[in-house]
C-alpha cells in the first residue's frame, strides 16, 4: 500500500480563501481582529506569530501583535488581557506559548474571555469540549486534525484512535475531540509501556509527542490513517514524529511535515476568530449592550 497524502497546505489554502470572501462581504467598517500576545524572545514563537499575522493580513483580517518583555510579571500580563477582553474591536485573543518559567500559563489562559479565546486554551472552553458542548471554541490544532481526518472520507465512528502525547494543546484536546466523534481512544505518553504494540492496534494514529521519526513502519497496521503533528529539526531539516518514508508504504492516508497539520492550525485559528467575531457582533446588535464601549 502507498498512502494517499492528506494535503493540509491545499486544504488550509481553500479554507483561507473562503474566509477571505466571507470577510469581504461583511458590513462596511466591520473587520474581525485577532490580538496575539508574544512574551519574550523565543525564536520559534516569533516565526509562528509572524506566520499567523501574514495569514490574517492575506484574508483581510486584522492582527495586532503585542510584544512584551520576558521580564513582565503575571499581573502586568493579566492587565493586558483584561484590556483586550474589554476592547470591543478585538474579537480574538491568543497568548503564544511557551511563556517564561516565572509565569503560570493557567493563570494567564484562564483570564482570556471565553468568547475571545480563539485558541480554546481557557479551561472553560476545554471543559465545554470535554462535556461535548457545541458552543466550545475548539483549539486550532485538534480542529485542524479533525478536518484532515474528515478529508480522508473515512468514517470515524467506532475506530480505534491512538494518540501519542498528552499535552494540553494537542494530545488531550485531540483525544477528547476524537472521543466526541465516537472513536475508541487510547492516550499514550512517555510512561506508556509497550507503545509500539498499542500503536499497532490503531485505525487512526495521531503522533504529537515531539520525538523525531518515532513511529516506524512496523508500529503501523496496514491501512491505518496517520496524522503527524510533530515539528522537529534534525540536522537543520524539518521532520515529524513519524518516519514518513517508511510509514507511507503501510498507511492508507498520511499527513506530510511540513504541509500537513501546521497550515491547518493557522487556518483554524483564523476560522475561530471569524466565528467569534460574528457571535460578538450579533451579541452587540441584539442585546442593547450595556458595556462601556456601547454606552459611549
Ligand atoms: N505554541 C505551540 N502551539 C501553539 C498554539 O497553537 N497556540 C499558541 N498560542 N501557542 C502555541
Amino acid at each position: 500500500m502507498t498512502a494517499t497524502i492528506l494535503d493540509g497546505k491545499k486544504l488550509a489554502s481553500e479554507i483561507r480563501k473562503e474566509l477571505s470572501s466571507k470577510i469581504s462581504s461583511l458590513s462596511e467598517g466591520f473587520t474581525p481582529i485577532l490580538a496575539v500576545i508574544l512574551v519574550g524572545e523565543n525564536e520559534a514563537s516569533k516565526i509562528y506569530v509572524r506566520n499567523k499575522k501574514k495569514a490574517a493580513d492575506e484574508i483581510g483580517m486584522g492582527c495586532e501583535i503585542i510584544e512584551l518583555a520576558s521580564s513582565i510579571g503575571e499581573n502586568a500580563l493579566l492587565e493586558t488581557i483584561y484590556e483586550l477582553n474589554d476592547n470591543p474591536h478585538i474579537n480574538g485573543i491568543i497568548v503564544q506559548l511557551p511563556l517564561p518559567p516565572h509565569i503560570n500559563p493557567l493563570h494567564i489562559l484562564s483570564a482570556i474571555s471565553p468568547l475571545k479565546d480563539v485558541d480554546g486554551f481557557n479551561p472553560y472552553n476545554a471543559g465545554l469540549l470535554a462535556c461535548k458542548e457545541d458552543n466550545a471554541i475548539i483549539s486550532a490544532t485538534p480542529k485542524g486534525i479533525l478536518r484532515l481526518l474528515k478529508q480522508s472520507g473515512v468514517e470515524l465512528s467506532g475506530k480505534h484512535a491512538v494518540v501519542i502525547g498528552r499535552s494540553n494543546i494537542v494530545g488531550r484536546p485531540t483525544s477528547t475531540l476524537l472521543l466526541n466523534q465516537d472513536c475508541t481512544v487510547s492516550i499514550t505518553h512517555s510512561h506508556t509501556q509497550n507503545l509500539p504494540e498499542i500503536v499497532k492496534q490503531a485505525d487512526i494514529i495521531v503522533a504529537a509527542c515531539g520525538c523525531p521519526n518515532l513511529v516506524k513502519k512496523d508500529w503501523v497496521k496496514e491501512g491505518a490513517i496517520v496524522i503527524d503533528v510533530g515539528i522537529n529539526k534534525v540536522d537543520n531539516k524539518l521532520c515529524g514524529d513519524v518516519d514518513f518514508t517508511e510509514v507511507s508504504s503501510v498507511a492508507s492516508f498520511i499527513t506530510p511535515v511540513p504541509g500537513g497539520v501546521g497550515p491547518m492550525t493557522v487556518a483554524m485559528l483564523l476560522e475561530n476568530t471569524f466565528e467569534a467575531a460574528i457571535k460578538q457582533q450579533s451579541h452587540h446588535q441584539h442585546q442593547h449592550c450595556k458595556c462601556k464601549h456601547c454606552q459611549s
